[in-house]
């Protein structure tokens, strides 16, 4: 097992209230980078965030308590973290909800399936902002790169489920989300050339992606039982496969009835991109960060770089992650 980072620097005494101050501190002692949108971006135990994110993160790695029943998705932003709660609440909760009656049609996956640093801890209260009757299994989200975890994450019988993307995929759907959002905001953002120049150098929130991914990818290596992980471009070829496997995975296998009644295309096609996309409620909800339930549904395809990167842009960002990625047997379909 490799060695941990602590979870921080701050003093384990510290009392509740100085937090706030002690992450201030914290963050005005890393090293800064500024992001796509002008906010200010900080390296953290070896990754880029947002500065503020560290009032999420921090609380998050200092007292989160998995249990051993919960399941962790996690994933680099833009890799596909909507499709992968859609399908894990739906799977997971089929005894519960028949698809005519799924929360699904009246929510988004995003409030189904709560970020950890965002949604719990960054808007609530350490220690316990995670209500205490919430149904087993639990089912929570996160961003944060694997030698970041909470150990209480990496220590218990949680099961973590990974999903990647190709890096230039990945690149474009976060450069249209942004787009997108800043023109609700009206917010200026950098030019395309200069956001791809800091993809490149891995300066990107959660990034550099490639340490993100190979983190995950050696610890799903270790530890098969405990962490399954997943590329978008797989479950894009063979849905019905990938859920099997999640289900599986997840301990709740589909049974030979089910099968057989087609429950698994039906939970596919039920979380497909089409249907999601389609449904009123994702056309007109909104998040409480006030993000529209739409922006995260944009094309849901593999290639889509294609219609933005110029041949030797490709190449580049192409030649920068299989470098990183050699040796490892890691490789990502593009197209
Ligand atoms: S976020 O903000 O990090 O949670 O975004 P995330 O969900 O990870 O990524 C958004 C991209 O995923 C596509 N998407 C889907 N693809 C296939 N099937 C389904 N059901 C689905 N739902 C969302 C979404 O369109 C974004 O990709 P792009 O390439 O931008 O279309």
């Amino acid at each position: 097992m490799e060695k941990r980072v602590d979870s921080h620097n701050l003093s384990p005494a510290t009392e509740e209230k100085d937090l706030s101050k002690e992450i201030e501190l914290l963050s005005s002692q890393l090293r800064k980078a500024t992001n796509w949108d002008g906010s200010e971006l900080c390296q953290y135990q070896g990754f880029w965030c947002r500065s503020e994110f560290l009032h999420g993160i921090i609380p998050f790695q200092r007292h989160f308590q998995a249990q051993d029943s919960d399941l962790i998705l996690i994933t680099f932003p833009k890799s596909g973290t909507t499709w992968l709660k859609a399908i894990t609440f739906t799977i997971v909760n089929r005894p519960r909800y028949a698809l005519e009656n799924s929360p699904l049609l009246t929510t988004s996956p995003h409030v189904l399936v709560p970020f950890l640093e965002f949604d719990l801890f960054m808007r609530n209260q350490p220690p316990s902002p995670i209500s205490e009757d919430l149904p087993t299994p639990r089912i929570f989200s996160t961003p944060t790169p694997y030698a970041s975890l909470p150990n209480s994450v990496v220590n218990s019988n949680c099961r973590i489920v990974y999903m990647c993307r190709n890096p230039l995929d990945q690149f474009i759907s976060h450069w249209k989300f942004l787009i997108q959002i800043h023109q609700d905001q009206s917010k200026e953002l950098v030019s395309f050339d200069e956001a791809f120049e800091t993809v490149c150098n891995g300066v990107q929130g959660f990034g550099p992606i490639w340490e993100h991914v190979l983190g995950y990818w050696k610890a799903s290596k270790e530890q098969p039982h405990k962490i399954l992980f997943l590329k978008y471009e797989d479950l894009k070829e063979n849905i019905n496969f990938q859920v099997k496997r999640m289900a599986d995975f997840l301990g709740c296998p589909f049974t030979e009835n089910e099968k057989s009644k087609g429950i698994v295309e039906e939970i596919s096609k039920f979380c497909s991109f089409d249907n999601m996309k389609n449904l009123e409620v994702n056309k007109t909800g909104i998040l409480p960060s006030g993000a529209k339930y739409s922006d995260f549904y944009r094309k849901g395809q593999v290639g889509d770089w294609k219609n933005y990167l110029t041949p030797s842009m490709s190449k580049r960002l192409e030649k920068v992650y299989e470098e990183k990625f050699s040796g490892s047997g890691l490789t990502f379909k593009t197209s």
